[in-house]
């Protein structure tokens, strides 16, 4: 891995354009999404419909992630989740599952340099038992090396589960009451918040998923407790910064009410 040096801010260098000539939607801040978590799905799907193993489908994925990231940055986007392996993801052949593992390694080893030139922080988040050390090392270097950058947090999501993550931030909770350090008459939301993997991110605000499928698949299932679903049918591989800005501007159209009500009865 090449050494890489996070530029201060004001001197990131602009994503390269879409080659469409397409350019980022004007939103005001106050219509973005924070947060946008992506679940990229439909790998598997894209490659076997073309007579290809499904690696090929995630070997075609990582164009996608890094032009969604290139979109993410160009509108405003301050964190966005990307869901690349999950707990339950083990289940998978054991051929698929180092595919995976590899592929990500070398596709970090790969974006590092040129996310970071855009001003992109990258995060690990998930469980760190099982996930191979190689890949815990590759992220953890590229966290160092961009841990500076405040444009965008890009955070990878692997081994993640939203159900693991909470039994984790429960079973952290217990021991710092069984220590002392906590009573349990004071633990609230924001407790268990402090003990979630990436506590200091934001909520989800837009949830965006590719391959057709509408669930949400245990991702982030605490922090897009009020996001806004958008799922779209393309397959990941055929999903670009595009994509992204359509859901966000379909996103700036919602009307979020977070449980709360207007009353808006129609004068008779
Ligand atoms: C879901 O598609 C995809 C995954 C479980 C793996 C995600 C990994 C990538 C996108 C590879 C690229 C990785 C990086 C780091 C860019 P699926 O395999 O479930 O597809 P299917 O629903 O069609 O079977």
């Amino acid at each position: 891995m090449t050494d890489v040096q996070s530029s201060p801010r004001g001197s990131y260098a602009e994503p390269y354009p879409h080659p469409s000539g397409a350019r980022a939607p004007q939103i005001p801040r106050e219509f973005l999404p924070r947060h946008v978590a992506v679940v990229m799905d439909g790998n598997g799907r894209w490659a076997n419909a073309r007579g290809l193993p499904r690696t090929e489908g995630h070997k075609a994925g990582e164009r996608s992630l890094l032009d969604v990231v290139a979109g993410a940055v160009e509108l405003g986007v301050e964190h966005i989740s990307a869901y690349a392996f999950s707990t339950e993801n083990w289940k998978r052949s054991p051929d698929e599952v180092a595919f995976i593992m590899r592929f990500t390694k070398e596709v970090m080893e790969r974006q590092l340099e040129t996310m970071a030139s855009w001003g992109v922080r990258i995060r690990w988040s998930g469980r760190r038992p099982r996930l191979w050390n190689s890949v815990i090392k590759v992220l953890e270097r590229c966290e160092e090396a961009t841990r500076d950058n405040d444009r965008c947090t890009l955070t990878m999501c692997m081994n993640y589960g939203g159900r693991a993550e909470l039994a984790d931030a429960a079973a952290s909770i217990a021991r710092e009451v069984a220590a002392g350090r906590l009573d349990p008459r004071k633990i609230s939301e924001k407790t268990v918040q402090q003990h979630l993997y990436v506590p200091d991110a934001p909520d989800v605000d837009l949830f965006l998923r590719s391959g057709g499928e509408h669930r949400t698949s245990n991702f982030m299932i605490w922090q897009a407790a009020y996001a806004e679903m958008i799922y779209l049918p393309e397959a990941w591989p055929d999903v670009d910064r595009r994509h992204l800005w359509q859901a966000v501007e379909e996103f700036a159209r919602r009307d979020r009410r977070y449980g709360g009500a207007i009353d808006a009865v129609k004068p008779a």
